[in-house]
């Protein structure tokens, strides 16, 4: 029996599979069966800006950003009071609690970074054993340019960096014009691990209504290649820990994650599609290839096929998909 323990930001996980933040980890029985059905630590849904920072709310439907929130969309047109701030830190205290294994929370925003500092910290304060930052902006602004939008994510990892005391995770797009180089920028500033990546929301028309409307929010298993080419090309490059997310759906991705070097997945779709049992079975799954493959330890093949750090990461991405293109229809 291999032993699947990792290492995210400094928390002793059981194994790499954590539950994402989502709508099953929004209440006390639903974290429950999450830690009875395996997963090694949870992020519980996110509260968001606009439900504590009365200055979002007042502008909220005035602005374009607001249809950005892909996970924040159905949820905010129900918003009721239950989800202001002292229920969401009663939740986390309460899962912490009635719960052995970590209880990571969750906060999602966007646009300027000065909310978090009124507001960090009393999350990192709520016994949280660390918070993970969903930073939401997919550069929909047209007055704003890129390096702008940069500056944002720069001040909002900054700020909360310096008032949040306990591992500091960002969730990020993957909409940036050099996504080494903020990931990178957040490396220097001491966040302690880096969510890739944040499902955008996915608008869609409804051709008979004439009306926009929400598009599927589930992934499905092709999602996964985004974020695999970015594990892969950054974990050799960057001291913090990388968490994969978006599309995983089978232990045989999994797996490709951690070869990419990833120390976490993160997984929401799957278990709303299959139901929390699929931990168990990707667990087992995960052991029997382990076994089969001589490895005792995650470590002991955690990052094997990262692209290594000394190699140019341009001329890596670029043989790889000149090699991809050539071998098409062979
Ligand atoms: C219905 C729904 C609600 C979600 N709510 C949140 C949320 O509150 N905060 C957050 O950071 N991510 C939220 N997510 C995003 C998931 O945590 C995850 O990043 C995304 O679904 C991609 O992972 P997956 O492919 O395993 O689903 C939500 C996703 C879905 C489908």
């Amino acid at each position: 029996m291999a032993n699947l323990k990792t290492n995210y930001m400094g928390l002793k996980l059981k194994n790499p599979i954590i539950a994402a933040s989502g709508p099953l980890t929004s209440n006390l029985d639903s974290l429950k069966k999450l830690e009875d059905a395996g997963a090694s630590a949870v992020v519980i849904k996110s509260i968001f800006q606009e439900q504590i920072d009365k200055d979002a709310i007042s502008t909220m439907e005035m602005d374009d950003a607001f249809l950005a929130h892909a996970d924040a969309y159905g949820f905010l047109l129900g918003a009721s009071e239950d989800y202001f701030i002292d229920q969401y830190l009663t939740l986390v205290e309460d899962a912490k609690k009635a719960l052995s294994i970590p209880v990571i929370a969750s906060l999602n925003g966007s646009g300027s970074a000065d909310w978090i500092s009124e507001y960090a910290p009393r999350f990192a304060s709520c016994g949280a054993d660390a918070i993970e930052l969903n930073h939401y902006e997919i550069g929909s602004n047209y007055k704003l340019d890129g390096k702008q939008i940069e500056r944002n994510y720069i001040k909002f990892a900054k700020i909360a960096r310096k008032e949040i005391k306990i591992p500091l995770a960002l969730k990020i797009g993957s909409c940036f014009s050099a996504p080494a180089n903020i990931m990178h920028q957040f490396d220097f500033l001491g966040i302690n691990g880096l969510v890739l990546f944040n499902k955008f929301y996915n608008p869609d028309i409804d051709i008979e209504t004439l009306e926009m409307k929400s598009g599927n929010p589930l992934s499905d298993n092709n999602d996964f290649y985004d974020t695999l080419r970015w594990v892969s090309l950054m974990s050799e490059e960057l001291r913090l820990d990388l968490c994969a997310n978006t599309g995983i759906h089978s232990s045989s991705t999994i797996i490709k994650m951690l070869l990419a070097g990833a120390s976490t997945v993160e997984l929401c779709s799957v278990l709303m599609k299959n139901g929390v049992g699929v931990i168990e079975t990707f667990l087992k799954e995960i052991n029997e290839w382990m076994d089969r493959k001589g490895f005792n330890e995650i470590s002991d093949f955690k990052g094997k096929l990262a692209q290594e750090a000394m190699v140019d990461p341009t001329v890596w991405e670029r043989t790889q998909y000149v090699k991809s293109i050539h071998n098409i229809g062979k």
